[in-house]
């Protein structure tokens, strides 16, 4: 019996453009395992969206798309359950978007507030840079997806995604599904220097692929608390990095919520909140590292986790297009080979 015909469809996918890190691991990969077993999942990999913010560094995207499948087949995502996409080897993705570009209002692209808070970082963008929601919308549609889940900061793409699909619907008749977001447990994790973010440009990261030792002394390194000096003073909880991290990594609320008490009332200190905090990293990602270990000791399932999935994604993108093409009413062999037709005679 095929269950993915009652399945509703998921899409999602990140940017190759590095190593990934527990940021992404409690913003999203956590939270798509689960989802593979409910959903007819797709995963993709946005290389071509990574060009408009890399198109000098092409080399960077090209060794990450791999890089990423690892991280994803480490994580536990599975090829046998849900679907790996290269978006760079399914030319349907930049169709659709030159198509969608047709219908989405400047002022919409203009108006996305995570676009322009990005826009104001850089100097200058390029096209490709400043059309990403437009493609992202294409990646979402061509799938038909019902499902995206993402993080926070990319819930302006999946409203603008709506709206371009209720106008293409509206002008084209009934086409695409109108997909819902889906936010992830964590949204943002702060990187181990108490900064808003973990970015590798910052260089404050714990990756995936860190062995045990390397997150011990990355731990280590976090800030705590700086009044505190010794440890019978009492400590804060409030923008103290480990307590931080404790929140996104302790599943059990009570225990935590304990100590919590016992660190502000100073009966417990640094080190040992950190020796807890390395192990819950460790214990999460101990079964990272062995199927790290299985993959790159078969590395031949690596390649067809990307050929099969993208296979797979090309036949529905072209099915997809060639109905958009369709309900556009754009002219194909068959109205050429009837001429009069294409000429709009009766
Ligand atoms: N913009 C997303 C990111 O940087 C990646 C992405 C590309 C995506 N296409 C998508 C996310 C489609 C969800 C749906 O993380």
């Amino acid at each position: 019996m095929n269950q993915n015909i009652e399945k509703k469809r998921i899409l999602t996918g990140m940017r190759p453009t590095g190593a990934l890190h527990l940021g992404h691991y409690v913003g999203a990969l956590e939270n798509w395992v689960n989802l593979q077993d409910q959903y007819d999942s797709y995963f993709l990999i946005a290389d071509y969206q990574a060009l408009g913010d890399y198109a000098e560094d092409v080399g960077r995207i090209r060794d990450s798309v791999v890089q990423v499948v690892i991280d994803w087949l480490s994580v536990g995502l599975d090829p046998k359950k849900a679907t790996f996409v290269v978006q760079s080897y399914v030319p349907e993705y930049a169709e659709l978007t030159m198509l969608l570009d047709m219908i989405t209002p400047l002022g919409l692209i203009r108006g996305n507030p995570t676009l322009k808070d990005e826009m104001a970082r850089q100097n200058d963008v390029s096209m490709g840079f400043f059309n990403y929601p437009v493609s992202q919308a294409a990646d979402i549609l061509i799938n038909k997806a019902h499902l995206v889940p993402v993080g926070n900061d990319q819930l302006p793409h999946i409203e603008l995604t709506r709206e371009i699909a209720r106008k293409f619907n509206r002008l084209y008749g009934q086409t695409f599904p109108i997909p819902d977001a889906l936010v992830g447990r964590v949204p943002r994790l702060i990187g181990i220097d108490g900064q808003a973010k973990m970015s590798k440009s910052l260089g404050n990261c714990i990756y995936l692929s860190d062995s045990s030792e390397t997150v011990k002394s990355k731990v280590e390194r976090m800030y705590t608390d700086p009044t505190r000096i010794r440890i019978s003073d009492p400590g804060h909880i409030e923008g103290n990095v480990v307590f931080t991290y404790l929140d996104a990594f302790h599943n059990d609320r009570g225990e935590l919520n304990d100590l919590k008490q016992r660190y502000m009332s100073g009966k417990v200190g640094d080190v040992k909140v950190k020796s807890i905090l390395t192990k819950l990293i460790n214990d999460t990602l101990e079964p990272v590292r062995e199927r790290r270990n299985y993959y790159e000791a078969h590395t031949e399932e690596i390649r067809e986790a990307i050929v099969e999935g993208t296979k797979k994604a090309k036949l529905i993108a072209e099915t997809t297009v060639s109905e958009v093409r369709g309900a556009m009413n754009i002219l194909d062999y068959e109205d050429l080979n009837n001429i009069r037709k294409a000429m709009g005679s009766k």
